[in-house]
């Protein structure tokens, strides 16, 4: 079991290389597979099944390590020729994992995220129920991310306004039963604890020129000083009883601004809460097949 356990750590370190990549993008993946999570629990799937849907939430852009970085970080609109080159991640992530122990859970999420009810998805342009659950899932919950994000050049959208566009792109570009839910749950208020976070009880924290993309790692003492990803402006982080704040110091250090974390804590955290079903529910097909 530990020798699974650690195999399943290899899969999350290798989904934080993605976010090292592209450092606008904070806890988008913690995020993505939090929503996946809410949603595949809402569906009252069992548990191994929706352990096994969240780590596809987070595992599901790890070919975008394959993209080069004028490509992945470029603020403009793509040109068809860049295009063209970011929706080959998701076979390259399947390259990538294909030999790996714990491949099959995380294979659909990584090769079908961008595949679409309407048939007009990538790479292979299935179709509906072709699709398979884990993938609609995520699909859905990386649009709703990307809407509610906020990027240093651009303000994410309001929850109404991203449950509206998910309204109107049922049937098309999401599943219209897995959109509905996912629309129930937004209204209800279930997911204001995810959009703008980075970890559980984590808001990301406002840069007077970029807005809120600045990720406080749990780790961080009070006083220590972070820098916003966008503008590379330095900030001090106060703790003041458990509510985070950050007061400018009044320079820039883009070599500090891009440096990515590397959250050992958070990887245990999730190995523990998305781990152990998953990993007892493959006995005997993955266990028995790992230790022979
Ligand atoms: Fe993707």
């Amino acid at each position: 079991m530990q020798y699974a356990q650690d195999l399943l750590k290899t899969l999350y370190t290798m989904a934080m290389l993605v976010e090292a990549r592209d450092a606008y993008t904070g806890g988008h993946l913690w995020r993505v597979s939090r929503f996946s999570y809410l949603l595949a629990e809402d569906l009252d799937l069992p548990k191994a099944e929706v352990e096994k849907i969240a780590l596809g939430g987070f595992l599901h852009d790890l070919g975008k390590v394959g993209v080069p970085d004028a490509i992945l970080n470029k603020p403009d609109k793509l040109s068809d020729a860049e295009y063209e080159v970011i929706k080959t991640h998701p076979q390259i992530g399947a390259e990538l994992l294909r030999d790996h122990p714990l491949a099959e859970l995380v294979m659909d999420a990584v090769l079908k995220h961008h595949e679409t009810p309407d048939g007009k998805g990538y790479p292979q342009g299935l179709q509906g129920e072709q699709i398979p659950l884990v993938a609609r899932i995520v699909g859905l919950t990386d649009a709703f991310d990307a809407m509610t994000s906020t990027r240093p050049y651009r303000q994410g959208m309001s929850l109404e306004q991203a449950l509206a566009i998910v309204q109107d792109h049922l049937g098309s570009q999401f599943d219209r039963v897995l959109g509905e839910r996912f629309i129930k749950l937004g209204q209800a208020g279930h997911l204001n604890n995810i959009i703008s976070h980075s970890e559980p009880g984590i808001p990301l924290q406002h840069c007077a020129a970029c807005g809120p993309i600045i990720v406080i790692p749990r780790a961080v003492a009070d006083g220590a000083e972070l820098f916003c990803p966008g503008c590379a402006s330095a900030y001090r982080l106060s703790r003041q009883g458990g509510r985070l704040a950050l007061s400018p110091v009044g320079y820039t250090n883009p070599a500090k601004a891009r440096r990515p974390r590397a959250d050992a804590g958070l990887i245990s955290d999730l190995l523990h809460e998305f781990g152990q079903e998953l990993l007892v529910s493959r006995k005997p097909s993955l266990l028995g097949r790992l230790f022979g």
